[in-house]
């Protein structure tokens, strides 16, 4: 045998590896995403510091490029109080972390429930006013689990045109059929739910909406929504990941209150500056989540420290409401200024403002204008939103050095309003 014969021939790559490899091939290099590490940098407060992952491609040239030489100030974030880095929070995670080990071992069912867990239930039903809470690892699997409690295959579920991904993995895990309604627009919803009605008077029907919508900043009429879905006797799932916290009375969400929200669900991963969420709903949703969701069931329970975390975070919104108070305001003076600069008014009323700037290309542009003056805030392009839509989300949070907005400002320049011409030709 001659050294050539024991070369083997390159086995061929399989053909779903193939597959692969076409579907990433076809993405544009704007579409493309890559991670980022963002440090904190030392000292700095909000700022973190970008070392791209090496060979990370730059969006534009697909070239791998340099990180900025200095720490940027987070607009990203949803962080909204400050809480992740709030010295009571930390000790109180702390402490829990010395009690109880870091994971909690097993399913909430099996031997993973903590006093903390418990704790931390208790106190969130009584805050927003609902008689039965549950804790889920993350509001993605609360999302999932909300719908698949509500829904099923003989079910419609009628969503916002918005609606966060999570929910519509929860509409696809159950078998439902889906139909959209226009963006925060009680009358479609009427519609829709009237025309199914008729077609099928017995017919199984959930409604989904959120009330801060996280890549628009809108919120919707809340109260027409729930009363609409009262007098249908339909039950409203309302994702309140972004409001709790900051909207509604003393930060409790813009559901509170509202009887016909047969489920809230709220994350801990954002105001609450800890990780992990809840379901929140009457004794009789509670029992039926605890008795027949596998996504509470079949996982492991919520670290006990992000429990202890999230309970003193909660404290803290308690007893101090001036602090969501003062963001919001701060938020609307972010808003009128960008309008006065020119820039189309971004929507809502909280601490995500999302300037609609168009196309992939643009809206990368204005996140490098950004950049380049020490402001991290994210380009959102399709799929997350729809396209010929791209924008710049620009997140406030509670603790930006003053002369943020000038800074903003001065880095994106004039809106679109000021800087065409005033008088084009032939108008
Ligand atoms: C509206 C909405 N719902 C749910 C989630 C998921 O929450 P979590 O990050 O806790 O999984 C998010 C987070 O991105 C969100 O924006």
């Amino acid at each position: 045998m001659t050294g050539d014969d024991a070369i083997e021939p390159a086995a061929a790559e399989a053909p779903w590896r193939l597959q692969l490899r076409a579907a990433l091939g076809d993405l544009p290099a704007v579409r493309r995403r890559s991670l980022r590490s963002l440090a904190p940098a030392a000292g700095a407060g909000a700022g973190l510091q970008p070392a791209p992952p090496e060979g990370a491609a730059d969006h534009r040239t697909g070239e791998p490029g340099p990180p900025p030489p200095f720490p940027l100030l987070d607009l990203a974030s949803n962080d909204y109080l400050g809480l992740s880095r709030d010295p009571a929070v930390l000790a109180a995670a702390a402490a829990e972390l010395a009690v109880s080990g870091l994971g909690a071992g097993a399913s909430r069912l099996v031997s993973g429930t903590r006093p903390v867990h418990l704790e931390l239930e208790q106190a969130l039903a009584t805050w927003l006013g609902r008689e039965r809470v549950l804790l889920f690892p993350s509001g993605f699997q609360a999302n999932l689990a909300a719908v698949c409690a509500l829904a099923d295959r003989h079910s419609l579920v009628l969503a916002d045109r918005l609606i966060h991904h999570s929910l519509l993995a929860g509409v696809r895990a159950s078998g439902a059929r889906l139909k959209r309604f226009a963006h925060n627009d009680p009358a479609d919803l009427e519609r829709l739910l009237l025309s199914e009605r008729r077609a099928r008077p017995e017919g199984r029907l959930l409604v989904l909406c959120e009330s801060l919508y996280s890549m628009e900043g809108s919120t919707p009429p809340l109260a027409a929504l729930a009363a609409l879905c009262g007098r249908q006797r339909v039950p409203l799932l309302v994702d309140e990941a972004h409001a709790l916290g900051v909207l509604g009375p003393g930060g409790r969400g813009l559901a509170h209150g509202l009887a016909e929200v047969a489920i809230v669900s709220g994350t801990l991963g954002k105001a609450f500056g800890s990780g992990g969420a809840f379901l929140a709903g009457d004794g009789l949703v509670g029992d039926w989540l605890l008795q027949s969701s596998g996504a509470f069931r079949y996982t492991t329970a919520l670290a006990p420290p992000l429990a202890a975390g999230a309970l003193a975070s909660l404290e803290r919104i308690q007893a101090d409401p001036g602090a969501a108070a003062a963001l919001l305001k701060r938020s609307d003076r972010w808003r009128d200024a960008l309008a006065a600069a020119g820039w189309p008014r971004p929507p809502g009323e909280g601490p995500i403002l999302s300037v609609r700037l168009g196309d992939d290309a643009t809206a990368l542009a204005a996140q490098d204008r950004l950049e380049a003056a020490g402001l991290l805030a994210l380009a959102i392009r399709p799929p997350t939103v729809p396209e010929g839509t791209s924008r710049l989300r620009l997140v406030l949070r509670a603790g930006l050095p003053s002369g943020t907005l000038e800074k903003l400002l001065e880095a994106l320049g004039p809106g679109p309003r000021l800087s065409r011409p005033l008088a084009e030709p032939g108008l």
